[in-house]
């Protein structure tokens, strides 16, 4: 049953969008004037007139974020997100650093990903960016799970011993000196990289830091068209967003 206070997703037909459920009236773009609190005691997936249409009521999905949230920098595509984690072991009970924050995709990603018993601790230097990724993690709910500071990654993270360290700046390989800080033995690096010749200098300074098990990779996916009369990939796939480097931090004779 949805409760007083949740975020609800509001879907119809691809566009979607979302709101706080309160029990009073509010402007929702693209749909008007809505008394939210008559979606108080519907049950989650079941349907809702408002205005001139009939909107799906859904949890937020991560998935999503990227078509509901405010967008301040460019963002990374969640399935890109899912697998920087799943190359980080990030999972239940881990502590992760993060920079720079963004618009927050990234770090809710990981903040849904480290449970209950984690953390994200992510670092932003711009404040306006700091805002929208605070803005962005309250709708989703993840504020519990996460803190984000106005610091810079490369200089100003405290925390140590932490299991993984995973950055989204334009220039990666400056934040090396305090992953290698951060890290404890075997923690993970992670980064996010939008050219091949940024790619190489990471991978190369990682060499020389010692760091193992270094991996990179592109994401691509192709949707698929499902009609009634045959099934075919999509003609407008996403033919490249960015590579992952992913390493792991040895502790040789330190
Ligand atoms: C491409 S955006 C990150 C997007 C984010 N991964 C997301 O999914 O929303 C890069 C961000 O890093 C921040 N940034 C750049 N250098 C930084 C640094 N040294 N420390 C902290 N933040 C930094 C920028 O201000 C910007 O907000």
């Amino acid at each position: 049953m949805i409760q007083k206070g949740e975020m609800v997703l509001l879907w119809k037909d691809d566009w979607m969008t979302i709101v706080r459920v309160d029990p009073e009236t509010k402007k929702i773009p693209g749909i008007g004037i809505v008394d939210t609190g008559r979606m108080i005691g519907k049950r989650w997936g079941s349907t809702l007139e408002l205005g001139r249409d009939c909107y799906t009521l859904l949890q937020p999905a991560v998935k999503d974020a990227e078509k509901f949230l405010k967008r301040g920098a460019q963002v990374i595509l969640p399935r890109v997100g899912i697998q920087i984690a799943l190359y980080c072991d990030v999972f239940c009970g881990k502590t992760v650093v993060e920079g720079g924050a963004g618009s927050g995709i990234l770090t809710a990603i990981l903040s849904k990903c480290v449970g209950k018993k984690g953390k994200v601790i992510s670092y932003e230097m711009r404040d306006d960016h700091l805002r929208t990724a605070q803005s962005n993690i309250r709708k989703l709910g993840l504020d519990d799970k996460c803190e984000i500071k106005q610091g810079d990654i490369t200089e100003d993270v405290t925390e140590r011993e932490v299991d993984a360290f995973i950055i989204d700046i334009p220039e990666p390989w400056t934040a090396l000196d305090m992953a290698e800080k951060a890290l404890k033995g075997g923690g993970f690096f992670g980064s996010y990289i939008p050219s091949t010749n940024q790619l190489e200098n990471v991978v190369k300074e990682l060499r020389k830091r010692k760091f193992i098990d270094i991996r990179s990779f592109e994401s691509l996916e192709r949707e698929m068209i499902v009609k009634e009369k045959g099934v075919r990939p999509s003609f407008d796939m996403l033919g490249h967003t960015g590579y992952v480097v992913v390493g792991r931090k040895a502790n040789f004779n330190r």
